[in-house]
């Protein structure tokens, strides 16, 4: 492991107190035993289990009513971990010594020790190393990587509190750590690296023109058949609130509302004026709460949410992909 991440990671584990080892030495626990934990990572909360145990991670899928063929996400506590589990390969070190721990997850070529459950009967699997100190205790305490989609139900938002979690699968876990609200709100980055070219499968925090920067080539991303079949995720319905969702600009924001009663989200103020306004400081807030709030407007007699349409830079990309899916296109 780089001497850097290695020095930060200290620190990190430095400040954990004696209550919280215990609380984490308790999820680790669980984990060892084939049970669930759900726990904070720094995109969403995770559904956590041993990913190296067929029983357990047949329990994520069971607990979120996922398809089996739906690959999960390793989490790992550094570098170590990741080369027991795939073959790292020149793409993978560059990035993992500049992104990690951080939300990407690589794709990569699949060791057997990763049980075929796992990554969905994949000849490749999805790793990352979380970048929030809960997550990493967890994982490096069990000395597991921790296999953890969100912690939420099929077809519902990720969750990015506690209590999110507690009222969507509460009752299927052992143990829901509470760490706070999440930072970035929207699920990590997952890149194959397995070909000569990258591939984003999906965008998320760290950024397509940020990963190219470091190696040097073009990243592939597009919505072209032969790439959604590599990301089985991709495939499947996703979140759309109950409540019908629609991308706009600020000038036709009350005309696709169409005398409904609606909400606004958004940075800019809208055209018009909604029965809801939620304007944000900005793309990064806009995309940390998001998920929150169609949950929170759900729960409201709004008939339409109107959503402004984000900048095509950076986070905006990753949020853009969210709300197209949520909007059920
Ligand atoms: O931020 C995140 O990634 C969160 C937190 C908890 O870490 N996890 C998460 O997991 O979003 P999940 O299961 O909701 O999404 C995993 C995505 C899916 O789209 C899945 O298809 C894709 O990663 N994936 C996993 N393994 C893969 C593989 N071997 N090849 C292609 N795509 C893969
Ligand atoms: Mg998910």
């Amino acid at each position: 492991m780089m001497k850097d991440m290695e020095k930060r990671l200290n620190k990190i584990f430095d400040e954990t107190t004696e209550e919280e080892l215990s609380l984490f030495k308790k999820a680790a626990e669980i984990i060892k035993a084939e049970g669930l934990v759900a726990f904070p990572t720094e995109t969403v909360y995770g559904l956590g289990a041993n990913a190296l145990n067929e029983n357990a991670v047949k329990k994520i899928y069971e607990a979120k009513g996922r398809p089996s063929d739906n690959p999960l996400i390793l989490h790992v506590s550094g570098i170590e971990m990741a080369e027991s589990l795939v073959h790292i390969n020149e793409t993978a070190k560059l990035l993992m010594n500049k992104f990690w721990p951080g939300p990407l997850s690589l794709v990569l070529k699949a060791k057997d020790i990763i049980p075929l459950s796992t990554r969905g009967g994949l000849s490749t699997a999805a790793i990352r190393m979380p970048d929030n100190r809960i997550a990493l205790e967890i994982i490096r305490i069990s000395n597991l990587p921790i296999a953890a989609p969100s912690a939420n139900k099929s077809g519902r938002p990720s969750p990015t509190d506690a209590k999110t979690v507690r009222d969507d699968i509460g009752d299927s876990v052992e143990l829901v750590i509470d760490g706070g609200k999440t930072l970035v709100g929207l699920e990590s980055t997952v890149l194959d690296i397995t070909g000569e070219n990258p591939i984003l499968l999906r965008p998320g925090a760290i950024s397509k023109e940020e990963i190219e920067a470091v190696l040097n080539v073009t990243v592939l991303f597009s919505q072209d058949e032969n790439i959604i079949k590599r990301s089985p995720g991709v495939r499947y319905r996703h979140y759309a609130p109950n409540i019908p969702l629609m991308l706009s600009d600020v000038e036709n924001a009350s005309k696709y509302a169409s005398g409904k009663k609606w909400a606004w989200i958004g940075i800019s103020e809208p055209k018009g004026t909604p029965n809801i306004k939620i304007i944000f400081l900005n793309t990064n807030e806009y995309a940390k709460e998001l998920f929150r709030v169609l949950r929170e407007i759900e729960t409201t007699k709004v008939e339409v949410i109107i959503a402004e349409k984000p900048e095509q830079k950076g986070i905006g990309l990753a949020l853009t992909d969210r709300l197209i899916k949520a909007a059920g296109n």
